[in-house]
């Protein structure tokens, strides 16, 4: 018989991740079980090449964490893997404009039929919250003097990756309008922190500099990106999954624009590079110019803000990738050696 002083355990909410192997989702993920005891997760991810339970390892025998291996785009699966669910947080995606590049089709297949399917199972379960996580990109470029991009922009996405972002956000809105689907889309900016897959920016741009290998800048390298502290989204996404309204849109930035080649800059004084490693090589089709974030919605109706400014989390991020070269080591196959050699091989 339990004592009249024992306290019922409150009943668990199982949200699904998606995704939740990747960069935002493993970050995520482990945020979820450290800070939020009401919460157990199922994480349900294909393990591409951008997925790696190795981020997972401190959390593997969590015991409110199960892993799942599937693939969004299959209904069967994902219902399966749904059942029993409260939440879902859905943030498998293909990421990297410039693989969307190199061949679109992955990015509509996982990201925009990927989305219906997760769509369709959360309206079989009669999901409470659904929580999209979308892009910036999907706004399309600013111009140097335009205001940042508020929520009601215009989606005018330039890669096939926002394209096909926009398209899933679309599909959200859809299934809100017509089925009542209580789904909120999230916007972030570029984030940056520990576990990022070594093709972005930073990452690649740390790992290029500590083996005094050429850092790739895009074009003029004149290009300006709004950095968001990638601990700081995740805090957003959970405060939006209790707070945020159903059918709303909400901007997440870290109110941090910086020239990309400012920012090159200074993480190769923060590892005592010298900027002779900088190589300009041929600009990205459909470069995007400048992203900008208006976070005015996001603070006054749940009052988030960014915690981290770069002069803090960048020297982090750098001594994070110093310290687990053994995980950026793990994570890189042979997929990507050949992934690097088709982005950079010829393109001096
Ligand atoms: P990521 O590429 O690091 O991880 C993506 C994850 O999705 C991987 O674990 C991968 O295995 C999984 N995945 C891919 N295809 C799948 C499929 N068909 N079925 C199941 N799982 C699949 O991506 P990330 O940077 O962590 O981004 C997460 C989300 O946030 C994405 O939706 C992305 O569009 C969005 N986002 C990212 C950023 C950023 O700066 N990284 C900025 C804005 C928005
Ligand atoms: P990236 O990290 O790919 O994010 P996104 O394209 O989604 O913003 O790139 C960030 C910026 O850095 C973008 O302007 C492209 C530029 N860039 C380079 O100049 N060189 C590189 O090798 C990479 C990967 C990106």
């Amino acid at each position: 018989m339990p004592s009249n002083e024992e306290k019922p355990t409150p009943e668990l909410k199982r949200i699904m991740v998606t995704g939740g192997a990747g960069f935002i989702g493993s970050n995520l993920v482990k945020l979820i079980l450290k800070e939020h005891p009401e919460y157990s997760v199922v994480n349900y991810d294909l393990l591409t090449y951008a997925g790696n339970l190795v981020s997972l390892k401190d959390v593997e025998d969590h015991p409110r964490y199960r892993f799942v291996r599937g693939d969004v785009s299959n209904l069967h699966d994902v219902k399966q893997a749904m059942d029993g669910c409260w939440g879902v947080l859905h943030l498998a995606a293909e990421s990297h404009v410039d693989r969307s590049i190199l061949d679109s089709g992955p990015f509509l297949q996982t990201n925009l039929i990927g989305t219906q399917v997760m769509l369709e199972a959360a309206r079989h379960h009669r999901i409470k919250r659904f929580i999209q996580v979308s892009t910036d990109e999907v706004y399309g470029s600013l111009d140097p003097d335009d205001p940042p991009f508020t929520e009601r922009n215009q989606l005018t996405p330039n890669s096939p990756y926002s394209a096909s972002k926009a398209g899933a956000d679309l599909l959200v809105r859809a299934y809100v309008k017509t089925y009542g689907l209580p789904a909120v889309i999230t916007r972030c900016s570029n984030n940056y922190g520990p576990y990022q897959f070594p093709e972005k920016l930073i990452p690649l741009l740390i790992r290029n500099a500590m083996n005094d290998q050429p850092i790739p800048v895009y074009g003029d390298g004149k290009q300006i990106r709004d950095w968001l502290y990638v601990e700081d989204h995740c805090r957003a996404i959970m405060k939006l999954l209790e707070e945020g309204k159903p059918g709303e849109v909400y901007n997440i930035g870290g109110n941090c624009e910086v020239v990309n080649l400012d920012l090159v800059k200074m993480v190769l004084a923060e590892l005592g590079k010298p900027q002779s490693l900088i190589k300009f090589v041929k600009d990205r089709p459909g470069h995007d110019r400048r992203y900008a974030m208006d976070t005015g919605k996001i603070t006054a109706e749940i009052g988030w803000k960014p915690e981290y400014s770069l002069s803090q989390a960048l020297p982090k991020t750098v001594k994070w990738y110093q310290d687990n070269a053994q995980w950026v080591q793990s994570v890189v196959s042979g997929e990507y050696r050949d992934y690097y050699r088709k982005q950079y091989g010829d393109r001096s």
